[in-house]
């Protein structure tokens, strides 16, 4: 066999383990194979790669290789061990840009190499080879803008409420008009500043379309980009003759289509709306304003309540995960049904900062799966229990997404907490959750507010359980 086939192999082998991979993360209990099968895939990947750009690279071209191998990968290294898992998102949108400026540059080398006469191809090919150049830009470009905005967005650098442009909808598809017009034009008249064009058009378009949508639908915005930079990726495999960037950038960029269209049906969103930059949305008044009394109890209050109670229900939110709450609810969960209380957690799907981060959590803490349902499992359940611990939750609480057609979460569906005999809420203050919006289940009798850091106050009710024999 010679170098080329052991290369084609590799890569095939490589491909086929990215495909087990992620039919192993669609499920929990085998997510774990799941993500060694996509490591030993992208190894595969990684070694088939420089071995063959050793065998033609000069000795200049080696040391280049061999530092951005180690620059790169000591940085991954760095990144991956410190970064908190609710900065997941802002990393992960982090890194959907450098793969859509990656593809910007391989586009704009694709096209110097023609310039520069470093070419055998002619006719239709060449105009294909030109065509590739300026989709790879385009999709790299937007890629690269969006996922900036995203990153400044989640990690709340900038606001997260829409940019409402008069005009917005007219601008995308004008935009996307000349896109397609410029790409005629380059394939005709291949020039430089034709793909300048392409190169800012596309920049500006990236920072529209992700600050053109709000707060509550970024969880869509963030597997959207993944999309995206899927999609650049398949581009520069065209362009680079690469069959694995080609088949890996195809299974991100349909795994993440479809996921965006997953969690766009979970939150009661049109798909085409949020990925056309909010198009079509109607301009939200921001909600009706929410005033009342509410209610405060501690953490002797909430074991008494728990003592008495039969039936628990935990819905977890991006708090629990700020303050690391996870070890001691999974500690509160052990204890009460030691005692007999049918304790399970109502898991929504946008629930913390990205898809699955609560069942993570979870998992960690190794909380059984079967008493961890999602939002629909559980919601009509609620109604018949007693009481409903919310930790760290807001946006996905909020009866105003149900009953408020004017919030800005209007029609999301939500967990239906209040329905629950008795509800109590733990976070630090009164202030909003992630999209911005004032919750009335706060003021609502059965509710009460357990405030502090959500860690310190489960623990306190452990404590204060010690001195309670559980009904
Ligand atoms: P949020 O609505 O973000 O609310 C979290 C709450 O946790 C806050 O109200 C905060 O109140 C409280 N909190 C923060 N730190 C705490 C601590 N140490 N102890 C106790 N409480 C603490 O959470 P959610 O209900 O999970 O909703 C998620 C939101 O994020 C949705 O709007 C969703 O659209 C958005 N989002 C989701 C994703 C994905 S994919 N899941 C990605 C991006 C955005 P205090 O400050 O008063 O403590």
């Amino acid at each position: 066999m010679n170098a080329s086939s052991w290369t084609t192999a590799a890569y095939l082998i490589a491909a086929l383990l990215f495909v087990i991979s992620l039919a192993g993360l669609s499920k929990h209990e085998t997510s774990r194979a799941g993500v060694l099968f996509g490591v030993i895939g992208m190894g595969i990947a990684l070694i088939a790669t420089v071995a063959t750009a050793l065998e033609s690279a000069s000795g200049l071209g080696i040391v280049l290789l061999a530092v951005t191998v180690v620059i790169g990968g000591a940085i991954g290294l760095w990144r991956a061990r410190v970064v908190e898992m609710t900065g997941m998102p802002e990393l992960i949108a982090l890194m959907h840009s450098f793969v859509g400026l990656a593809a910007v540059l391989v586009g704009w080398n694709g096209f110097l190499e023609v310039s520069s006469g470093h070419t055998d191809l002619t006719g239709a090919l060449l105009g294909i080879h030109h065509g590739e150049v300026v989709v790879g830009v385009f999709i790299g470009a937007v890629t690269f803008t969006g996922s900036i905005v995203a990153y400044l967005k989640l990690s709340a650098k900038i606001a997260s409420k829409p940019l409402q442009l008069p005009g917005k909808n007219v601008l995308n598809l004008g935009a996307l008009v000349a896109f397609a017009a410029l790409t005629v034009l380059f394939v005709i008249t291949p020039t430089w500043w034709l793909l300048g064009v392409v190169t800012v058009l596309a920049l500006l378009l990236g920072v529209h379309l992700v600050a053109s949508i709000g707060g509550g639908d970024m969880p869509v915005v963030v597997s959207m980009l993944n999309s995206y930079s899927g999609w650049a990726a398949a581009a520069s495999g065209f362009l680079l003759s690469n069959d694995l960037l080609i088949i890996t950038g195809a299974l991100v960029g349909s795994s993440g289509a479809f996921l965006s269209y997953v969690m766009c049906k979970a939150m009661n969103r049109s798909f085409i709306s949020v990925i056309a930059g909010g198009f079509g949305a109607p301009a939200s008044s921001g909600g009706a304003e929410v005033t009342g009394e509410h209610r405060e109890i501690d953490a002797a209050g909430v074991a008494e309540l728990l003592a008495a109670a039969r039936s628990v229900v935990i819905t977890p939110g991006y708090g629990m995960a700020v303050a690391q709450a996870q070890y001691p609810v999974a500690e509160l969960t052990r204890q009460l049904r030691e005692q007999g209380v049918g304790v399970r957690f109502g898991v929504h799907p946008v629930a913390g900062r990205l898809p699955g981060h609560m069942n993570v959590l979870l998992a960690e803490v190794q909380v059984p799966y079967d008493i961890v349902l999602e939002m629909d499992e559980i919601n009509d359940d609620l109604a018949e229990t007693d009481v409903v611990l919310v930790i760290g939750a807001n946006d996905t609480v909020n009866p105003a997404a149900a009953e408020d057609p004017a919030s800005p979460i209007a029609g999301m569906p939500v967990l239906r907490v209040w329905e629950s005999a008795d509800v109590v809420v733990f976070k630090r203050s009164m202030a909003t959750g992630y999209a911005g919006v004032q919750n009335p289940l706060f003021f609502r009798e059965n509710t009460q507010m357990l405030f502090g850091d959500a860690k310190d106050r489960v623990q306190d009710i452990l404590a204060a359980l010690k001195g309670h024999a559980l009904t």
